[in-house]
């Protein structure tokens, strides 16, 4: 393991006033995207989408780090100039997911096991030959009534740690990703009760698989009230719950976390890491930073639409996501900012 290369990587995802920008939606996912749009569900739509995201002016200024899709590190701009060239140019690290989905849990009825690690070591090295520096491999566990189980944490636990560790082996960081999902209707004690039992067996696990803490980053959810709970609270207390659960179970070798936004409207998913940033920060061993998918992408792809004519507008959208974001990072978000 090449402990200084993994360090140098990690830093550069970790700078502040940056983070991860997550556009390794799986084709599947992407085109529910697109169709409820009314986009197209072809290569060249994803493609053309890709090259939207990787062409705004300026995106290096707020996005340390992107994840990409096999199809997606594979594609070119329309003027043949590769993704991977315009990220580096950018001086953004490209990243990889290298997971290949959550499928059913045999004799976990609801549960889901993510899989993807038979043949990894020859994909790691591909994707490291490309040109990535780090990977990203997500779990997801469900609440529910009776569940989650031990049996599905500690098997997704499992799973994250094996990958993690082939990636360091090829001098990837890995990005782990442990998701409580927001669906249901649990409170927020709920969800921080998962959360923290699910991250200790996870880095019980990493332990054990011997991934050095130093070279990887986490990528948890928020601790939140299930979509359907009828009490929600506050974005402060979202912060406090979330960074006292966050505290108790990840070590402080751990250089970085960078949260998924799991379905959150895009400006909470801001108010939010800020909350935690502003009201936390000189207490965290961590920097706290965001690794969005939809809470950068979503208003974009709503006024892009496939649309030419749109391609300026959405640009500026996810200009301001990302800038917003950054500024969150900072704990010097304010929701003026969304008028601005
Ligand atoms: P969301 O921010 O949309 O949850 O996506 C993050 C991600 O990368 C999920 O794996």
């Amino acid at each position: 393991m090449d402990k200084p290369e993994l360090n140098t990587t990690v830093q550069a995802m970790m700078q502040a006033g940056k983070g991860l920008l997550a556009m390794d939606e799986s084709n599947p996912t992407c085109n529910k995207r697109f169709a409820k749009l009314g986009i197209p569900q072809t290569v060249e739509a994803r493609r053309a989408w890709r090259e939207l995201i990787l062409t705004v002016d300026g995106l290096g200024e707020f996005i340390s780090g992107a994840i990409l899709y096999d199809e997606t590190i594979r594609q070119s701009k329309n003027d043949g100039t590769s993704f991977l060239k315009l990220l580096t140019d950018a001086g953004i690290v490209p990243g990889i997911k290298v997971d290949t989905g959550a499928k059913d849990l045999a004799g976990h009825p609801g549960e889901k096991v993510t899989e993807g690690l038979d043949g990894l070591r020859e994909r790691l090295s591909e994707y490291r030959q490309m040109g990535a520096r780090f990977a990203k491999w997500r779990a997801v566990i469900t609440i529910g009534e009776g569940i989650p189980s031990h049996g599905c944490v500690e098997a997704n636990a499992h799973a994250l740690a094996r990958y993690a560790a082939l990636c360091q082996e090829a001098g990837l960081v890995p990005v782990v990703e442990p998701e409580v999902l927001m669906d249901g209707d649990h409170t927020l004690e709920q969800c921080a009760r998962v959360t923290e039992e699910t991250l200790h067996t996870v880095f019980s696990q990493l332990h054990r698989q011997r991934v050095l803490l130093e070279g990887m980053i986490l990528k948890p959810n928020m601790v939140l009230p299930g979509r359907d709970c009828p009490t929600q609270v506050s974005v402060e207390e979202v912060a406090d719950t979330t960074v006292n659960c966050l505290l108790r179970a990840v070590p402080a070798a751990v250089p970085g976390i960078a949260f998924l936004s799991g379905g959150q409207s895009a400006e909470l998913a801001s108010a939010r890491l800020n909350a935690m940033n502003f009201r936390w920060r000189s207490k965290m061993p961590w920097v706290l930073t965001f690794s969005f998918s939809r809470a950068i992408q979503q208003s974009a792809l709503d006024i892009w639409k496939g649309q030419e004519n749109n391609l300026a507008a959405a640009q500026k959208a996810l200009y301001h996501r990302a800038r917003c974001n950054s500024m969150a990072r900072l704990g010097e978000y304010s929701p003026n900012m969304e008028n601005s």
